[in-house]
């Protein structure tokens, strides 16, 4: 058991580039943290930084309480699963898992038992013979999470470990991967799991806390619901949410006790009393106006305030529900429904949508904080 501590970490690659700008980072012991964010922001780097497998330029790592910066990655009480799998292509199952125990001079006894416990957990019993060609990609990738149970790390470091899995596969590895932290915890051996992902849904699903990196910043650290609700700025917010949160560069007006925006001449949305008190400073000032897709819907006959007409372009059938896209002025916005009568041949026609603005989300212009928190 430990937990992770980072101290205004940087890394600066031998090129010069510098892909990590000060990060600070408290991981509970037993906590299942996700690094998200677009390819290149940073996530293995600052994993493998936690690994050992690569050097820290300053700032200082602890693992459940001690120093890391210069241990080795052996002596850090880690285990890394890969998105290449990394497996051994000439041994088997069996002793790719009893690799690591051998090198540690585990007893052969205690080896066999714990490998055989790792691999009835992940149903892999029955491959323990078989060399790694012989497996399909799933299964390989269940020996490599094997290999890392067998170490019984304090912390797990996985980096994108399902990437090359097909889409049904991923779903059902992420489900045996959430499994794995909550059955150790049952056991009364809850481990640390840091787990990196470009996926935001991967991240939603899985993580007690996720971090949100940026160009090897942290954005925002928080539970997968305060994320979605509460995004701090406007990168959060359209990065977390699928489809993404609709965000048009605008600008803040009042007229009278009115504070509202314009998606086109005449098409106001009102922002509602409750969200109003940090936005006088912002008047007539450029903000970006964000409201996610299921807070738009199709208006009923007597909605007044907040309803827009707009032109659809396109309809996505989901099946229970569907993504309709529509234009106002120069902006496309999507809406969420689960009306089931539009369809393809709508398109072109106009429709009213309705905003439901206490959902809305108003980020500063130039430092694209959210300013309605
Ligand atoms: N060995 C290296 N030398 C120089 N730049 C690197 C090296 N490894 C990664 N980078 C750069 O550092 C940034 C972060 O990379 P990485 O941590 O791999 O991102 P991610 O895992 O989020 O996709 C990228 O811009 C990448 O090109
Ligand atoms: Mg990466």
């Amino acid at each position: 058991m430990a937990n992770v501590t980072l101290r205004a970490v940087e890394k600066e690659y031998d090129n010069g580039f510098k892909a990590v700008h000060g990060i600070d980072l408290d991981i509970k012991e037993g906590e299942f943290m996700v690094f998200v964010g677009p390819s290149g922001c940073a996530k293995s780097t600052t994993l493998r930084m936690i690994a050992g497998l690569e050097s820290i330029t300053s700032g200082e790592i602890q693992i459940g309480g001690r120093v890391v910066n210069d241990l080795p990655p052996k002596d850090r009480g880690i285990a890394m699963v890969f998105q290449n799998y990394a497996l051994y292509p000439h041994k088997t199952v069996f002793d790719n898992m009893a690799f690591a125990l051998k090198m540690a001079k585990v007893p052969k006894d205690e080896i066999k038992q714990r490998v055989l416990e790792a691999a009835e957990k992940l149903e892999i019993t029955e491959l323990l013979d078989r060399k790694p060609k012989e497996m399909s990609g799933g299964q390989r990738q269940r020996v490599a999470v094997g290999r890392a149970i067998v170490r019984k790390p304090d912390v797990f470091l996985f980096d994108e470990p399902l990437s090359n899995l097909d889409a049904k596969l991923r779903v059902s590895m992420r489900v045996k991967i959430a499994q794995l932290h909550q059955s150790l915890k049952e056991e009364g051996n809850p481990a640390t799991m840091i787990y990196v992902t470009h996926d935001q849904t991967e991240a939603l699903t899985l993580g007690d806390r996720i971090c949100v990196l940026s160009k090897g910043e942290i954005m925002q650290v928080d539970t997968p619901s305060n994320l979605y609700c509460y995004p701090a700025n406007k990168f959060v917010a359209g990065f977390i949410g699928s489809p993404s949160m609709n965000l048009f560069d605008t600008v803040l007006k009042q007229d009278g006790d009115n504070i509202f925006v314009e998606l086109a001449p005449g098409s106001r949305l009102h922002i509602p009393v409750e969200k109003q008190q940090s936005l006088a400073n912002h008047i007539n000032k450029k903000v970006c106006f964000g409201i996610r897709p299921e807070h738009i819907s199709l208006a009923n006959e007597g909605d007044k305030i907040n309803t827009i007409e707009g032109k659809l372009t396109v309809v996505e059938n989901m099946g229970n529900e569907k993504y309709l896209h529509f234009r106002v002025g120069a902006n496309i916005i999507v809406a969420r429904v689960s009306d089931m009568t539009i369809s393809t041949h709508d398109i072109g026609k106009n429709f009213v949508f309705n905003f439901d603005t206490s959902f809305c989300h108003i980020f500063d212009g130039e430092t694209e904080q959210n300013i309605t928190l």
